[in-house]
């Protein structure tokens, strides 16, 4: 094992007189970038199982006065790269223009998203004057790997080895403005669909960038005002993005404040058109007010667009506790269903409703059925607790609604769990759920490895970990043919 330290030790980070519970324990950051690949394993690690599970999330590196938002963490990628029973582990902060600013100053230069911006060095192409911190999702690409920012910003590219920051991601000169979080890639085609939006006109411009790594299409999006769509699908011949009700707060905004609020008189609206169509050619599909975190799959299905995805049951529910920062405690406490729409082409109307009532989010599909029909869609089980924590997987048939479920046990919370294919494997579900699990009790985190057709066996192999892994946020699975594109 190798240890480089380039960090501050993780106690500065809660220095700031706050009791910020997205600061301590599973979310404390960790101070440290290390390659680890003497890793004590329970178990067996597969020898079919080949690849790189990697997890972008926040991981704050110099304190700042103010208060902390979770969102506001500097982008670390944790990586476990799986190589004929093999496993080594890499975590690596991303080296935005805002890290490397911060690094060279020795210390934070801005403040998160619940105080004023005014004072930030700089924002993202929409004057917005936050930190880009890339910390939200990683996507693999043109034999890239991408992390991205929830709020757009630049995407970074990196290697999905090393985790070296290669540099922001233009798309060989040719994006213009901002990049969002969850760009969809289509394996069969090679190419990648995005969005951009802002509080300015236009408020939603979306593209697509061709398997050689250029964007080929740009098209603006009407829509009423400055919204803030999270995700988008698409299908073998459509694109779907969202106009919801959720809008960000004009006032507070001629304050200089970021503030949002859902709007229960709107519908949402969802912009169905070509891939590579124009924004004329869009057609809206209006359903019931609610918000929209993530996509599971969309697919076409004769004249009908299925789209399942996580709908939040109530996008704007009171605080159901005392504290400070209740505000981002009760936005943060996700809840969620799996929920079901069919837009009908032929007619133009919606049918819409839930699949499952529980508590699940950050759902994967295996990356190769993107866009087309598939059969099973995972995701973590949010648990009952005052901050944002993954007690368990869930693995739904879309086509039947049957669940089955693993729980990672007292005290032990996960990631997101991307479906990683065995080599060979047939069938869609022929593979593994792959996660970090953080051990509280122990005070230890591992990777947990699961049948992906069997969650209830329970783990296939454990692999402890000489570093704690943060809860974090977005992650994917490079097979190692990917890799090899990539080298
Ligand atoms: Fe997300």
């Amino acid at each position: 094992m190798s240890e480089t330290r380039n960090g501050v030790p993780a106690s500065q980070a809660v220095a700031d007189g706050e009791e910020n519970p997205y600061l301590l324990g599973v979310y404390a950051p960790v101070g440290t970038e290390i390659v680890a690949d003497d890793l004590e394993v329970i178990g067996e690690v597969p020898r079919d199982l080949n690849g790189v599970y990697l997890r972008n999330g926040p991981n704050r590196r110099f304190a700042v006065p103010g208060r902390y938002h979770w969102f506001d963490g500097d982008g670390m990628i944790h990586a476990l790269h799986f190589e004929n029973g093999r496993a080594r582990y890499t975590n690596k902060w991303v080296r935005t223009a805002a890290f490397d600013a911060e690094t060279a100053a020795g210390h934070g230069l801005w403040s998160g998203v619940m105080e004023d911006p005014a004072g930030n060095p700089f924002g993202n192409g929409h004057g917005l004057g936050l930190k880009d911190s890339a910390n939200t999702d990683v996507v693999f690409f043109n034999g890239r790997l991408l992390s991205t920012w929830y709020l757009c910003g630049t995407p970074m590219s990196m290697d999905p080895l090393s985790l070296r920051t290669l540099g922001p991601e233009n798309f060989l000169g040719t994006l213009t403005g901002d990049f969002m979080a969850h760009p969809k890639v289509d394996e069969a085609t090679g190419e990648l669909f995005w969005f951009d939006y802002g509080p300015e006109p236009p408020y939603l411009r979306y593209g697509v960038v061709s398997p050689d790594g250029k964007v080929v299409h740009t098209t603006e999006i009407d829509i009423p005002g400055p919204r803030l769509p999270h995700d988008m699908a698409i299908t073998e011949n459509h694109a779907v993005l969202m106009d919801l009700p959720l809008i960000q707060d004009q006032e507070a905004r001629r304050r200089g404040r970021y503030r949002i609020h859902f709007d229960r008189e709107l519908p949402s609206r969802f912009a169905v058109l070509p891939r590579k169509g124009d924004g004329s050619q869009v057609r809206w599909f209006e359903a019931a007010p609610g918000y929209i975190y993530h996509v599971v799959n969309a697919w076409e299905e004769g004249h009908e667009i299925v789209m399942d995805v996580c709908r939040v049951k109530d996008p704007q529910h009171q605080p159901r506790i005392t504290h400070p920062l209740a505000r981002m405690l009760a936005y943060l406490r996700l809840d969620a269903q799996l929920w079901r729409y069919r837009f009908d082409l032929r007619t133009g109307t919606t049918r819409e409703g839930p699949r499952d009532d529980d508590n699940t989010e950050f759902p994967m599909v295996d990356s190769r059925v993107v866009g087309r029909r598939n059969q099973y869609g995972y995701a973590v089980h949010i648990a009952r607790e005052d901050t944002l924590l993954f007690d368990g997987l869930v693995r739904y048939d879309l086509h039947t609604g049957a669940r089955q479920d693993h729980r990672f046990g007292p005290g032990r919370w996960g990631s997101e769990a991307p479906f990683a294919p065995r080599d060979g494997g047939t069938a869609e579900d022929d593979g593994y759920l792959v996660t970090f699990v953080h051990d509280e009790r122990e005070n230890r985190s591992e990777v947990v490895v699961l049948d992906a057709a069997d969650l209830a066996a329970g783990p296939v192999c454990r692999i402890l970990l000489p570093q704690r892994v943060p809860t974090g946020f977005h992650s994917c699975w490079v097979r190692a043919d990917q890799l090899e594109q990539a080298r």
